[in-house]
């Protein structure tokens, strides 16, 4: 069990380059199963996400050379596998796209189910519906969730809610069924037209992705591809708020704008500066931030994945912001962290009302889970004193070398190991080295 140690105060500056994305990264690596031949991938985040993703497609008999510098190979002439056992998947919730890309490939799929999370239940009653219509018979069976087609045909599948996840499963079970599946009330989140584009390249018929209404047109076989991974919005967002938050002045670099809108909007709101590039966005924190309220919402409104970094900032605001948290039930545990330190938010099931204090102070912490993890690091970037935060498992499944980027940009933190050793980053022209 590590730490992190921070101690606050410190403005960033700089620029940071910021990693793919976590959330395509894991549903293209199993969407790579699909290929006849070797799939290249570039631009990987190496996150423990995909590093234990990497090893579960090992075990089921994939040849996979995973570059720590952020490229994958993967090559799956001789996988037969069509299970993954809970030992395996109970490491990563995103395994379930196992169960679309398993049963496209061999028209069966056992995956262990992986259970619920500490930002709320995940149900996955959407991909099973979108399973069922394209002809598969789906039965759960001691904690194995079992999928069977003697051939998937393409279906109307209409989602009840938006799903990130049944839309991206959806996808990658269609791409090889007979004839044309319409997924209705898509999702739309950059990581959903990533998944999609993989697959085109890979020789996949798919139209729409990015709109509510996704048409996939199934094809026989999908070959090998070089792809480039889109960067992160997420991570992109976190060192937004983190730059805003410490009053500093901070280049997200190689980057998607447009992805930003919801964090860029809300940032000039609080009376940041915000400088938008082709592919860079400075933001620079002119002052103390004013009040806002946020609704989280599916693409493109503003993402549940930072409303947990935003809430951090939003606990220094000047005023009362109020946080609907519309995606996820149970996210705001955070909060109860923040109040530690010094916040005062006050929670009503899913509505948050945060009255900014003038200060936050260093206290020890926990994080809860990955995007609560980057709350409190804003948190302790912004308080007085030391903040040591526990349960950085959880942040490392998400955040591509995090002590380096933030010690980049003139943040004093280091690692502490279980024994209590610690492991303190320096600057180096620029870069941060051990
Ligand atoms: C993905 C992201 C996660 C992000 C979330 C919402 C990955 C690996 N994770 O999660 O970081 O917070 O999108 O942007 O990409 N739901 C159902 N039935 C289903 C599926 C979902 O009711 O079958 C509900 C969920 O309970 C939730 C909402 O739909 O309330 C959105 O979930 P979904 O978009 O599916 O999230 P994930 O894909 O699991």
């Amino acid at each position: 069990m590590e730490k992190l140690r921070i101690y606050g105060g410190k403005k960033l500056k700089g620029r940071v380059k910021i990693s793919g994305a976590k959330n395509a990264a894991v549903a293209i690596l199993p969407a790579a199963l699909l290929a006849d031949d070797t799939c290249l991938i570039d631009n990987l985040p190496y996150i423990d996400d995909v590093i234990v993703l990497a090893d579960i497609l090992k075990e089921m008999g994939a040849y996979v050379k995973l570059n720590p510098q952020g490229s994958i190979e993967i090559n799956v002439s001789k996988m037969k596998e069509y299970r993954a056992h809970y030992d395996m998947v109970r490491r990563m919730r995103a395994s379930y796209y196992l169960l679309g890309v398993l049963l496209a490939k061999f028209g069966k799929a056992e995956v262990a189910f992986p259970g619920g999370c500490a930002i709320g239940t995940r149900p996955i009653d959407q991909h099973i519906k979108g399973f069922e219509a394209l002809g598969a018979k789906v039965v759960l069976e001691h904690g194995v969730i079992k999928a069977y087609a003697d051939k998937l045909v393409g279906s109307e599948i209409y989602l009840d809610v938006v799903s990130v996840g049944a839309t991206i499963n959806i996808m990658l079970a269609a791409v090889r069924a007979e004839g044309t599946t319409t997924i209705v009330n898509a999702a739309k989140e950059p990581h959903v037209v990533d998944v999609a584009n993989f697959l085109n390249s890979m020789g996949a018929k798919i139209k729409g992705a990015g709109t509510d209404t996704i048409r996939i047109k199934g094809v026989d076989k999908l070959s090998g591809c070089e792809y480039t991974i889109i960067p992160d919005q997420i991570e992109t967002g976190t060192y937004m708020i983190a730059a805003a938050a410490t009053g500093g002045d901070v280049t997200v670099v190689d980057v998607i704008p447009k992805h930003m809108e919801a964090v860029t909007a809300k940032l000039l709101e609080m009376g940041m500066e915000v400088i938008e590039g082709d592919d860079e966005i400075r933001v620079i924190g002119r002052q103390r931030p004013r009040k806002v309220n946020i609704k989280t919402q599916p693409y493109p409104g503003f993402p549940t994945d930072l409303q947990q970094p935003m809430s951090a900032l939003l606990s220094i605001a000047d005023g009362v912001s109020v946080i609907t948290e519309n995606v996820w039930e149970a996210r705001f545990k955070h909060l109860d962290e923040i109040a530690r330190m010094g916040g005062n938010a006050k929670i009503e099931d899913r509505v948050a009302i945060i009255q900014g204090v003038e200060k936050l102070y260093g206290a020890p912490v926990i994080a809860t889970d990955l995007r609560a993890g980057a709350a409190l690091i804003i948190a302790g970037l912004i308080a007085e004193g030391v903040t040591e935060i526990s349960n950085v498992e959880f942040i490392d499944r998400g955040y591509e070398t995090i002590e380096h980027k933030l010690v980049s940009l003139g943040a004093d933190i280091e690692r502490v190991d279980e024994n209590g050793k610690t492991r303190r980053l320096t600057l180096v022209e620029g870069t941060a080295a051990l």
